[in-house]
């Protein structure tokens, strides 16, 4: 339980170069009296590297339409490699160099995230008809450590988070980054759960939605498309995990942290 706690997604769209007052505003929220957690994504880099090593990346559609990364162990490998290595060290790095300390640790890490192995995926071919096929090293998270993050924030650390979860094998797992921040943010019972992305919000018939309850963000998630609906159905989720709140927000513009914790984006709460 750690009701001062901030759980903020970076999103891939906005990790190449920091925006920098992106540290500002953590510094700030730390220094009133918040524990800020930082989970990143990356989904893009991943597929870049994986092709410059000649690993082609498959994308797959689930029934509801959303579209994921189909990780076979050579994709599981390059994801943790990308992922938990330099895109956080990247974080770390610029974080460090403003005077904020930080450490990097994937799921596998202190077992920060166990998830549970998907054996079967549902998906839609070409012609549009259901099949089910091997799931893959992708997994659903079941469990977060929150020992230890309360050890490092308790510390004065900034935990930075990579989406990689551990099987009950100790597989490597490949996890959406938006649902990692959603357990955290559920687990550790957190203030907020912020996911920074490259759109004002969620945006419904050219507005952007101010707030709005997890039933009617449930609802309107046949009209979102893709990337925003993941992100939506991750903010649903840490609500009902027992965060207070989701924001979904810039990170593009002037301290977009302080933003989205006012309450500018779209807020879903109960
Ligand atoms: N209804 C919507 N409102 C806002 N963005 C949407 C919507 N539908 C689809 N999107 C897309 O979702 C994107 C954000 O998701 P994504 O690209 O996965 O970013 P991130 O890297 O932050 O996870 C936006 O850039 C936008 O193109
Ligand atoms: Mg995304």
């Amino acid at each position: 339980m750690n009701e001062k706690a901030v759980v903020c997604k970076i999103g891939g769209s906005i990790l190449s170069g920091v925006n920098p007052s992106i540290v500002e505003d953590i510094r700030f929220l730390r220094d009133s009296g918040k524990n800020v957690v930082l989970v990143h994504g990356g989904g893009d880099q991943v597929t870049e590297v994986a092709e410059k090593m000649g690993k082609k990346q498959e994308f797959i559609t689930s029934p509801e339409g959303i579209k994921s990364r189909y990780t076979d162990k050579e994709t599981a490998e390059i994801f943790t490699m990308v992922m938990s290595g330099l895109l956080a060290k990247q974080i770390v790095q610029v974080l460090e160099r403003s005077g904020i300390d930080s450490l990097s640790l994937s799921g596998v890490d202190g077992m920060l995230l166990r998830a549970q192995r998907k054996k079967k995926l549902i998906v839609v071919d070409e012609r549009g008809r259901k099949v089910a096929i091997e799931g893959g090293f992708t997994g659903k998270i079941n469990r977060v450590n929150t020992q230890l993050l309360e050890l490092l924030l308790s510390n004065g650390i900034v935990p930075v988070i990579s989406p990689v979860a551990v099987g009950e094998e100790f597989e490597l797992l490949n996890v959406d980054g938006d649902r990692a921040c959603s357990h955290i943010a559920g687990a550790l019972k957190a203030e907020s759960a912020i996911f920074l992305t490259d759109t004002e919000g969620l945006i419904l018939d050219d507005m952007v939605v101010q707030k709005m309850k997890i039933e009617e963000a449930r609802k309107s998630l046949p009209r979102i498309g893709s990337g925003m609906d993941k992100k939506v159905i991750a903010a649903i989720e840490a609500v009902e995990m027992g965060a207070a709140r989701s924001v979904i927000a810039s990170g593009l513009k002037e301290h977009p942290l302080q933003a989205a914790d006012t309450g500018r984006g779209t807020v879903i709460s109960n």
